[in-house]
């Protein structure tokens, strides 16, 4: 039994396996991988890709993370905070098009995110049909609870790296991982369908801390992973390192994919800046989830997580996938969530 066999049968490999998936060179190896990711991701959801609204509320932050174009310390962009109506306007446009999903993102600013309590609410009463998932950060337990209250159904918080040495080469002090973590579990325990994440290739990345990133979410078990390949952005201390591998990307899209057969996993819109054609790409790796874009453009523009971020448009998303025989499903898509360790 080779080692691609072996993890679709076991759902997990020994360190040593997880090793020779993501660094060996054997194409034949890295094919069947993708092949198995991608044939167990349509034994769950066929082919049909689920579509996230993606509503880019504000790019105000209080943190300094050392990789992110909208850090505090970039005085290069020019800060906003989407409108109630703003807001619902860009809920509007996608519930039009079908979509059942919205997903409010924004930089970190708990007084802030305050507000969107009431707008949540908003949405949930105007669109009964539709989930809303935030990715807001880390917030105090008692506004991730107001939130949920007024009807959040999902919460996106990328841990960015499982080893505590490389979280604190990627951030200042005043973050820690552990904190992270006690927000995920809180999100947990609140009800939220939770997600978390890595960039692939962060400054001073080694596959042991990719190894210790898989060890955690395979113990988490969250509904939902999102990675991406890190993408420099000029205007930050990373400015001038390297941007991931797509390659070592994909490789983790199809990992997760055979660890968590169930999960909903992002072909991520960093990786389709690096790449051609990353959206189908990443789904022949087992992605299934795909997050057009719908902020205002002229504020999308100052959402500069890193250079060159491009922007997904729902249309062009759509035909994209038909062509390579996939269908998109605008519908909630509510992933199964996890009673495990809840
Ligand atoms: N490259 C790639 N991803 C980035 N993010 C932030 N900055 C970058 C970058 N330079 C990702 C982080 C964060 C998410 C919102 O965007 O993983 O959690």
């Amino acid at each position: 039994m080779d080692l691609v066999d072996e993890l679709v049968q076991k759902r997990d490999l020994p360190d040593e396996g997880l090793r020779e998936l993501l660094s060996s060179s054997d194409d034949v190896m890295a094919a069947k991988l993708f092949k198995r990711a991608r044939e167990t991701a349509a034994e769950h959801f066929g082919r049909e890709i689920y579509i996230r609204a993606l509503i880019e509320w504000s790019n105000s932050c209080r943190n300094d993370c050392y990789y992110c174009g909208i850090r505090r310390s970039n005085h290069a962009i020019e800060r906003y905070i989407l409108s109630e109506e703003e807001i619902l306007q860009c809920c509007g446009q996608a519930h039009e098009d079908g979509i059942r999903t919205f997903v409010l993102q924004g930089g970190e600013n708990p007084v802030k995110a305050g507000e969107l309590v009431g707008i949540v609410a908003l949405i949930k009463k105007k669109y009964p049909d539709s989930a809303v998932t935030l990715s807001l950060g880390e917030l105090p337990a008692e506004l991730y609870a107001a939130l949920r209250e007024a009807g959040a159904d999902r919460y996106l918080l990328r841990h960015e790296t499982a080893t505590p040495s490389h979280y604190a080469k990627l951030h200042p002090k005043e973050m820690s991982l552990e904190n992270r973590l006690e927000c995920l579990h809180e999100l947990r325990k609140l009800g939220f369908q939770t997600g978390m994440g890595m960039m692939v290739g962060s400054p001073f990345q080694t596959p042991d801390h990719l190894i210790a990133d898989l060890r955690l979410i395979r113990s988490f078990r969250p509904e939902m992973v999102g990675l991406g390949p890190f993408v420099p952005q000029k205007d930050t201390p990373f400015g001038t390192y390297p941007a991931g591998s797509a390659d070592l990307t994909l490789r983790l899209y199809a990992i997760i994919r055979l660890m968590l057969p169930e999960a909903g996993i992002p072909a991520t819109t960093a990786l389709s800046s690096i790449i051609p054609n990353g959206h189908i790409r990443g789904i022949e790796s087992g992605a299934n989830v795909i997050m057009p874009n719908y902020t205002p453009l002229s504020r999308g523009k100052q959402y500069v997580l890193y250079d060159n971020k491009s922007r997904q448009d729902f249309h062009k998303i759509k035909t994209e996938l038909n062509a390579a025989g996939y269908v998109v499903n605008p519908s909630r898509g509510d992933f199964k969530t996890n009673q495990y360790h809840v």
